[in-house]
């Protein structure tokens, strides 16, 4: 059984003061609701240790939304997967649809970052997903099988437990278009039987895959209802309680 996995990507947003405040009243949400599904919050690298500190004693877990591709060295800017590890974050998001636009990481820069990460024993969220050319151009799969072969490339089947796939396509993050649920299942379904090809079909039956792209309290519902969604990466809506505690409710 897949436990359900949901997320908040809070992006460049919240300063550590004000991701401090906001992630100490989750964990106390939290310990009230008692929300059945795996939650998990990535501040900015520079709020992770208050956020930490704030939802200490909780089941919350506080991952980092980027890492460096080096282990450590002359890479001005950059955080190591190592400095994570050492504040007590063990789970990291690569490859987001950002990422990959804004600051030119390739499906090969991705999978370093993948190996690294799980050489330091990290849990990994891998972000997929198509443009909206490439869907309209009937691209969605080619993309998705690239994204998913090069990114998982050297990975071993042992290691599969510690990956978790987002599926973001690009046209619905931030845009307040979300993919319909059956969209979402059937890229879900495609990412499933690649990593039956790559892998086996229990490791593809065991992948937790999330949907991400504009998920709020209204859409949450019917998304996580899908056979193949089993959980969500939430940008906007993860930024305050208001919206986040619905979501991580939704089975409520
Ligand atoms: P959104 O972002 O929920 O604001 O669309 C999702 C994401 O990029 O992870």
């Amino acid at each position: 059984m897949r436990r359900p996995y949901i997320a908040g990507n809070w992006k460049m947003n919240l300063t550590p003061s004000e991701g401090a405040a906001y992630a100490a009243s989750l964990a106390e949400a939290v310990a009230k609701e008692k929300p059945s599904c795996r939650i998990m919050i990535a501040p900015s690298f520079v709020s992770i240790p208050a956020v930490l500190e704030a939802v200490k004693g909780s089941d919350i877990i506080v991952a980092a939304q980027n890492m460096a591709d080096h282990l450590a060295g002359a890479y001005t800017g950059e955080v190591s997967g190592q400095m994570l590890l050492d504040l007590g974050v063990k789970t990291v998001i690569l490859g987001h649809s950002e990422r990959r636009q804004y600051y030119g990481e390739t499906d090969e820069i991705i999978n370093s970052k993948v190996l690294l990460a799980l050489s330091l024993g990290m849990d990994v969220v891998l972000c997929v997903g198509e443009t909206l050319e490439e869907r309209k151009s009937g691209n969605l799969e080619n993309v998705l099988k690239r994204q998913l072969e090069v990114g998982l490339k050297d990975v071993k089947p042992e290691q599969m437990e510690k990956i978790t796939i987002a599926y973001e396509p690009v046209w619905a993050i931030g845009t307040g278009e979300t993919a319909t649920p059956e969209d979402a299942d059937a890229a879900h379904k495609f990412i499933r039987s690649t990593v039956a090809a790559i892998y086996s079909s229990s490791i593809a039956e065991n992948l937790v895959i999330q949907y991400g792209g504009s998920v709020k309290a209204g859409n949450v519902k019917a998304l996580m209802a899908k056979e193949n969604v089993d959980g969500a990466l939430v940008g906007g809506a993860s930024l305050s309680l208001e919206q986040f505690l619905p979501i991580i409710t939704y089975d409520k």
